[in-house]
């Protein structure tokens, strides 16, 4: 059944004629209630069920805050088939800033609302950037598409590393499309349950191979693919975590694997920087997606990881996004090469 688009009317608390400073706006969608209010400067505010979700301070003027607003309110409705989106759409962080207009990304990796990847493609749409987003199977795509609705992704792709071709193609289709890319967000790691879950030194042949495979290679590959796009510079990203440094309960092969790709960071950040292409692994701290329940026991990791932390606090999808979005940034243009931990402090402590 195609969404119902809110039904603005004037609140008629608020006089509404034209020497109204703030004009307000409110429709019901099903058990939403909207509300915009627009100031005659170009600012104004959408909220929903109180909460407010945009925020524009740029328009023209009013009607094209009310245009801007009305646009977002849209996409909210049409995306918001079920409430978890709606909740997670509301995260979105409030546009204050453009710092990244102009630029363009892949993310790969989202499956659901709690994806890492999801975190970043927020960020970095809510600075402004224009993103690529793939799916991992047609499976994963009903979840995927509302999610690239929210984001106004014009390429949404299908990506499963491991079929031959795929890759190459979600490549020639963004050279198709924009000619270039800015930046790549490579968030999806894969082991086999008995590779996973056994020792490191019992994994078979194949196991190990595979987890490498999905988990190390693919960076690599993409940022082979991502190269000749990157022909101003751009930044390419992975997430890694804690367990490739030090042994961690229940990492095992990942832990190997993440090193592994930790090192493929540094290599190909020596070999690109020349052309202004940089390279980063991001290493959140433990986060409750549905690839951390492959691991047993991650309960006990995150009670550990909030407890030892100095912030004292778990890290959210969000905090791992805008920190990524910061280094996609021009300002970040002399930092390569990283590992950066976004844990609240953790690996500092012995
Ligand atoms: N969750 C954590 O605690 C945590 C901490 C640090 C790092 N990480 C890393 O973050 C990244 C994202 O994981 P997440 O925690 O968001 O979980 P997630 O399950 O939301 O994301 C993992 C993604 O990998 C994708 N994937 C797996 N096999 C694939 C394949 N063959 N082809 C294409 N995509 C494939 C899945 O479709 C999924 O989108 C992973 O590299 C993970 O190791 C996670």
């Amino acid at each position: 059944m195609p969404a119902t688009k809110p039904d603005w009317k004037t609140n008629v608390r608020l006089s509404a004629g034209k020497s109204a400073t703030v004009q307000e706006f409110t429709a019901n969608v099903g058990g939403d209630r909207f509300e915009i209010d627009v100031a005659p400067w170009g600012e104004g505010h959408l909220k929903v069920n109180g909460r407010e979700i945009a925020h524009v301070n740029d328009a023209k003027d009013r009607r094209h805050a009310f245009r801007e607003l009305q646009k977002i309110a849209d996409r909210y409705v049409e995306a918001g088939s079920t409430s978890s989106i709606k909740k997670q759409s509301s995260n979105l962080p409030a546009v204050k800033a453009r710092l990244l207009e102009g630029k363009k990304g892949l993310i790969v990796g989202i499956a659901n609302e709690n994806s890492i990847a999801w975190g970043c493609a927020k960020a970095f749409r809510a600075f402004g950037a224009d993103l690529a987003i793939t799916y991992l199977n047609d499976k994963a795509k009903k979840f995927v598409e509302p999610l690239a609705k929210v984001l106004d992704a014009r390429i949404v792709m299908p990506l499963d590393v491991s079929t031959p071709g795929q890759m190459e193609a979600v490549f020639e289709r963004i050279e198709k499309e924009w000619g270039k890319l800015d930046f790549v967000v490579h968030s999806i790691a894969f082991s086999p349950k008995d590779a996973l879950q056994g020792r490191v030194v019992d994994v078979s042949r194949e196991g190990f191979a595979t987890t490498m495979d999905v988990s190390c290679w693919t960076f690599i590959r993409m940022a082979h693919l991502a190269e000749p796009l990157m022909r101003k510079g751009g930044t390419l990203f992975t997430m890694t975590y804690y367990g490739s440094q030090m042994v961690v309960k229940n990492y095992n092969i990942m832990g190997v694997a993440k090193a592994a790709l930790e090192s493929a960071v540094r290599y190909i950040a020596a070999e690109l920087g020349p052309k202004g292409i940089r390279v980063h692994a991001i290493s959140p701290g433990p986060l409750a997606t549905r690839a951390a329940s492959g691991i047993p026991e991650f309960d006990a990791l995150l009670d550990k990881a909030k407890a030892k932390a100095p912030a004292r606090s778990l890290v959210s999808i969000d905090d791992v996004g805008v920190a990524t979005a910061f280094l996609a940034h021009d300002a970040a243009r002399l930092i390569t090469g990283e590992t950066l931990y976004i844990d609240g402090g953790y690996h500092i402590i012995d």
